[in-house]
């Protein structure tokens, strides 16, 4: 009798979890959101343009998956009579899932955006008392991934708010990744990993490098300003519930070796990849860095977790990522005006990452060193490791077991 109320009370208390499908974003999701670039300056034309350039620049083809319409595709109004949401009739004069169809047809998925509150960032209809609703119009127009934002929320409570927007998919029945976006406000990854599948874990980027950047009545966050921020959190992340420090800047006016230190720094924290940029127009050094495929296996290894800063010495950080298999990345990252030197002897270190109980022992193990962004095949472990750094940018290596 003991036992089986026991075996009922576990199963009551899995059930309750198990709010989410199964097996979503076992890797970080990737794809192409309108924000960073377009804001609320989106149409029919554009997205697909998008995923035209998306097919025919090999973006596809590294990964890039989830094409994701931000704030702006609604119009003002709900309809008067059922309550749902309307595209904008001007933006979207097929509707979104005429969109969405185009999108599956290209072998691609697609997102849409909306907020927890009762409007969005924008202004457009929020989702406050429309949960179900809302969650069966995406699920009727084949959506497979939801950004929720946090505007307009009030005193609402986000543990429920979010729950009760997880369960609402969970309800409507097709698998949609759920993308929570409260900036961190109520710190999400202590609560979030059963709620849905990423979580931000800063406020907005912004395409510059230290800081913070004053936006008049807000601070958005230059780079490494939110890899301080989300950098401590690795121990929430990890397949299937990833810690989100904002979507990609790379291409967005950054320097090229801030964009690869942008890119790499992602890649190192395990990161959804979600590019910001008009990739219609990109240039190619920024496609190249978009699509550099050892960069992205970093990012999408399936151990899935998230990298951590080792050690800084004179403003060059050295960061180390356990990958499956026993390989690991590692990455110098100088954040100094000036150029820096390496000097690197992986005897001496230990590397003892009590997160994945995983060791890096080079006196025991001699690993192959590839350079992931240039390519080279230099050297082994047995001897120490000696490149200079330009000011902000990195060297990024994989460790390759023998
Ligand atoms: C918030 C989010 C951004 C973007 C805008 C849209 O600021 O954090 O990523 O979605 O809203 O209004």
């Amino acid at each position: 009798m003991k036992k089986l109320i026991i075996s009922i009370l576990i199963i009551i208390t899995i059930n309750s979890f198990a709010q989410k499908f199964p097996g979503l974003a076992l890797t970080p999701p990737m794809g192409w959101n309108s924000w960073n670039t377009f804001q609320t300056n989106i149409s029919e034309d554009l997205v697909k343009g998008i995923v035209d350039s998306l097919v025919s620049s090999g973006m596809k083809d590294a990964g890039y998956t989830y094409i994701v319409l931000d704030d702006g595709w609604m119009s003002m109004q709900r309809d008067s009579i059922t309550g749902n949401l309307i595209p904008d009739p001007k933006k979207f004069p097929h509707g979104v899932k005429a969109l969405a169809d185009y999108i599956h047809s290209k072998g691609l998925k697609f997102g849409l955006y909306n907020c927890a509150g009762t409007k969005t960032c924008a202004g457009y209809p929020g989702t406050r008392g429309y949960e179900y609703q809302d969650a069966r119009f995406y699920a009727s127009q084949d959506i497979d991934y939801l950004k929720f934002d946090w505007c307009y929320s009030d005193s609402l409570n986000a543990v429920e708010a979010y729950t009760t927007m997880s369960k609402a998919l969970k309800t409507a029945g097709r698998p949609i990744v759920f993308s929570l976006c409260e900036w961190g406000s109520n710190h999400a990854w202590t609560w979030a990993a059963n709620v849905g599948e990423l979580w931000r874990t800063t406020g907005d980027i912004y395409a510059c490098y230290e800081g913070q950047k004053d936006m008049g009545t807000w601070k958005a966050n230059c780079l490494m300003h939110i890899v301080d921020m989300n950098e401590p959190l690795r121990k929430y992340a990890g397949p299937g519930h990833w810690d989100d420090p904002d979507m990609l800047e790379v291409g967005n006016g950054l320097s090229d070796g801030e964009n690869r230190t942008h890119f790499s720094l992602w890649c190192m924290m395990a990161a959804p990849l979600i590019a910001g940029n008009d990739i219609r127009k990109m240039s190619a050094e920024t496609r190249s860095i978009l699509t550099n495929k050892d960069v992205i296996a970093i990012d999408q290894d399936p151990l899935g977790v998230q990298g951590f800063r080792y050690s800084t010495k004179d403003s060059l950080a050295t960061w180390f990522k356990p990958l499956n298999g026993g390989d690991w990345a590692v990455c110098f990252v100088n954040r100094s005006s000036q150029p820096q030197q390496i000097n690197f002897n992986w005897k001496n270190e230990n590397v003892n990452d009590t997160l994945s109980s995983l060791q890096l022992n080079a006196a025991t193990t001699t690993y192959k060193i590839a350079d992931v962004w240039t390519k080279k095949t230099s050297s082994t472990t047995a001897k120490p490791f000696n490149a200079a750094v330009q000011p902000h940018d990195v060297i990024m290596l994989r460790l390759i077991k023998q």
